[in-house]
């Protein structure tokens, strides 16, 4: 059963500040303590579906799991022991290094490493893919590219901050060390992909293609990932409309159409469409989501590719939401199918419920255009 995640509006309150009737709030009960299952348990679960299976996946992903509590465990004490700000440095972007950029990036690594399965990482905070192998010279099978903190801006003023994670499995007949060649696949040959959102609570979400999305929150009482968003679908149609509207004037005609389409009133005076705009791809992406919107970074002027990196931040979010439901495109390509030839390449996106990334598309191809009122 697909956990219920019904657009609704996050002001649907009754005057006594309880959620009113048919809210998430009133969908969702409040987890029961004592019959939860923990992110390990479930992985252990899926496994023994899978003839054959080794165990090799099911322990890159309690490494994952692991390096996510630690990087947690940094960013709930970083406004103590001063790691918040600016290293001073630049990476590979040309953006300034945040001090929790490069911590996240190396607890990612040291887990990864230690965990022997994953024989490659390509990470936005390092210019080239690092080769990994454990101290006995062994090579495990997964490859993976991550955005170890996305939306690090935010981390000074206390925002929800995140990682993204996509996984691949090292080529068939692939000979040597693996280089960044063996990760420069589509987004269609991800084996799983998923995020951490460090926001009010830690959740982690992830699917591994199977039709399912699941959202695990931490219980930090107990150090573990609890099972709280079994079965995640997105609603086909949504309220909400994320994106930077400061660069309107750098737009392309057809998605200044679509946005003002959006802000126009209904026959009754109502306004459908509300923005909502963190400025943190996982927070926006993980709200919309769950409460169904689109979430567009587009080409402009001055970034014909837009801003977001297709390998690490467009790929897996696009994979996670297509098995929720959603669908993901750059505005005429569909992300999964686009062919990569850089590790850091950039992508517009356009991302979230299926029916709002369709209508986008048909404004941004010019297909339709905003009627004259
Ligand atoms: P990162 O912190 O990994 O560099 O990513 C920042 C991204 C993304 O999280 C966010 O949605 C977007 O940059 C915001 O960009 P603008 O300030 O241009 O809107
Ligand atoms: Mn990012
Ligand atoms: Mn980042």
């Amino acid at each position: 059963m697909a956990t219920s995640t019904g657009a609704s509006s996050d002001d649907e309150m009754s005057t006594d500040g309880q959620p009113s009737a048919g809210t998430e709030g009133a969908e969702r009960p409040a987890m029961d303590l004592g019959d939860f299952k923990t992110l390990e348990q479930f992985i252990i679960e899926r496994q023994k579906g899978v003839p054959h299976s080794t165990g090799a996946f099911s322990r890159l992903l309690r490494d994952i799991s692991v390096a996510a509590k630690i990087v947690n465990r940094d960013m709930r004490t970083a406004g103590l022991i001063d790691v918040h700000g600016s290293t001073g440095e630049v990476n590979v972007q040309g953006e300034v290094r945040q001090k929790m950029d490069a911590l996240a990036h190396r607890e990612f690594v040291l887990a990864l490493r230690r965990g022997g399965e994953c024989c490659l990482i390509g990470s936005e905070e390092h210019a080239e893919a690092i080769p990994l192998a454990t101290t006995e010279g062994e090579e495990g099978d997964y490859i993976v590219l991550l955005d170890p903190l996305d939306g690090s801006s935010n981390i000074d003023v206390n925002v929800s901050v995140g990682t993204i994670f996509s996984v691949y499995r090292l080529p068939e007949r692939w000979e040597g060390k693996p280089t960044v060649k063996a990760a420069l696949q589509p987004g269609t040959r991800q084996v799983a992909a998923g995020y951490v959102v460090y926001g009010s609570s830690t959740m982690l979400v992830y699917t591994t293609g199977t039709g399912e999305v699941n959202g695990f929150t931490l219980d930090p009482s107990i150090g573990e990932f609890l099972l709280s968003h079994p079965d995640i679908s997105t609603p086909d149609e949504g309220k909400i409309y994320s994106i930077n509207q400061a660069y309107y004037e750098s737009w392309g005609d057809g998605l200044k159409d679509y946005v003002r389409w959006m802000q126009q009133p209904d026959e009754e005076g109502k306004h459908p469409f509300k923005t909502r705009y963190i400025g943190s791809f996982v927070s926006d992406f993980h709200r919309n989501l769950l409460k169904g919107g689109i979430y567009i970074y587009p080409a402009t002027r001055n970034s014909p590719s837009g801003k977001l990196r297709l390998m690490y931040e467009a790929n897996p979010m696009a994979m996670l939401v297509e098995q929720a439901g959603g669908a993901a495109t750059d505005g005429h390509t569909r992300i999964l199918e686009k062919s990569p030839e850089k590790l850091h390449q950039r992508t517009p996106l356009f991302i979230g419920s299926k029916e709002m990334v369709e209508t986008a598309g048909t404004f941004v191809q010019g297909e339709r255009e905003l009627e004259a009122a």
